[in-house]
């Protein structure tokens, strides 16, 4: 199979592609990325050489490339290229609606007139809005997404979804809950804690810390979308989520007691605006019909995580500096923690 991976030197993107290349060596993976800040080169560094891989800069919603690149002859496109930080849309969200919904749709519709064979559509589960105490999303939950980030990337699924029902494109999305693993970058919750607490340095924990999230480990997230490739059914929706759900408050603990740190670096700040209680996602479908289940439970991923934040100091000190600094003092500053 020859597969065009959009944003592959993001965090999910790079990850899949590294699963990809050991699980099919003999797979052809082209990875078109614009580069923004959160994407990086250096987290395919071990797929350098390799002459199934390679790599292209470029912007999804560029038509002439994207057609250039599928004249080449591509059996699937997986997207992952998106403004991906909550955070961010919520500061500056036209990004997010120029990448995650006008690229998403040129890249559908390049797609569509190149007669790709298959497009899945990287979603997640917060285009599903938030949860009271109990339930779960199941892939008929009605989306109700409350950031720019999630109404953007609920857009996308939707245009998706009107692209395989109106011109029978065989279209995909999955839906999947807060991953976590090595390559992310230090803007989200896990890694950002780690890193800081590497140094010694506060974990800010928005409002009171009760926000619950559903945790992934992403290589098992890598592996649901390799066989939603392969087995997934044209037109469908398949939720993916470990059923790892924890506060805020209970998960950070976790990361204290498994580093060895003191509970005094939990800094209470100011909450997100809008800010989604509970997610939860019931993956039985892709359970069920494709035969996945997530093989990392939340404590063995954790330990993983933070050893690889550990030995690959290097990789995050180079993205904590300039345009990371910026980003954080405007982000937390007014949330009322002082300095970095
Ligand atoms: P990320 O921010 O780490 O990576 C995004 C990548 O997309 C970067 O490499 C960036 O350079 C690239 N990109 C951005 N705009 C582009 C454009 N216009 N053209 C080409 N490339 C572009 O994101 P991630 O956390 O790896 O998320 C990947 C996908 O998975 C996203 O679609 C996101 O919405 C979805 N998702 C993420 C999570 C999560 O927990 N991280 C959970 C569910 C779904
Ligand atoms: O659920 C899937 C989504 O998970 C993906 O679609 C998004 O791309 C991804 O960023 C993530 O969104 P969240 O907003 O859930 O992730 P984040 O890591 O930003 O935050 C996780 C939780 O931790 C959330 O409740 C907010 C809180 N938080 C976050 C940061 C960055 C803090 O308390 N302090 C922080 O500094």
């Amino acid at each position: 199979m020859k597969l065009l991976i959009t944003g592959g030197a993001g965090f999910i993107g790079s990850n899949f592609i590294l699963y990809m290349l050991e699980h099919h060596p003999d797979y052809d993976i082209i990875n078109l990325d614009k580069l923004t800040y959160a994407g990086n080169l250096e987290n395919l560094a071990s797929a350098g050489g390799n002459p199934h891989y390679s790599f292209i800069r470029g912007d999804i919603a560029d038509a002439k490339l994207v057609d250039a690149i599928l004249d080449g002859g591509v059996d699937a496109v997986i997207n992952f290229a998106a403004e991906s930080h909550v955070d961010r849309s919520i500061l500056e969200p036209a990004a997010f609606i120029k990448t995650n919904v006008l690229g998403t749709q040129l890249l559908l519709d390049r797609a569509r007139e190149k007669h790709v064979g298959r497009f899945i559509q990287i979603s997640t589960d917060e285009v599903y809005g938030s949860l009271g105490a109990t339930g779960k999303f199941t892939e008929t939950t009605c989306l109700h997404p409350n950031s720019p980030y999630s109404a953007s990337k609920a857009s996308a699924d939707m245009i998706a979804q009107a692209y395989f029902e109106t011109f029978s494109m065989p279209v995909m999305i999955t839906r999947t809950s807060n991953n976590y693993g090595p390559y992310q970058f230090p803007e989200k919750f896990l890694p950002l804690a780690v890193t800081n607490l590497l140094e010694d340095r506060p974990v800010p924990v928005y409002g009171d810390g009760l926000n619950v999230r559903d945790w992934i480990f992403v290589m098992d997230n890598a592996e649901a979308i390799d066989l939603v490739l392969h087995k997934g059914k044209e037109g469908e929706v398949y939720n993916i989520g470990a059923g790892e759900e924890r506060t805020n408050k209970a998960f950070i603990e976790s990361v204290l007691h498994l580093m060895g740190k003191p509970a005094s670096l939990i800094t209470s700040v100011k909450d997100r605006p809008g800010h989604d209680r509970r997610y939860a996602i019931d993956p039985s479908k892709i359970m069920d019909r494709l035969g996945w289940k997530p093989r990392t439970v939340l404590d063995r991923g954790l330990q993983t995580t933070i050893d690889w934040y550990t030995v690959n100091r290097t990789w995050w000190k180079r993205i904590k500096s300039g345009e990371y600094l910026e980003y954080y003092e405007k982000n937390y500053a007014v949330k009322g923690l002082k300095g970095y």
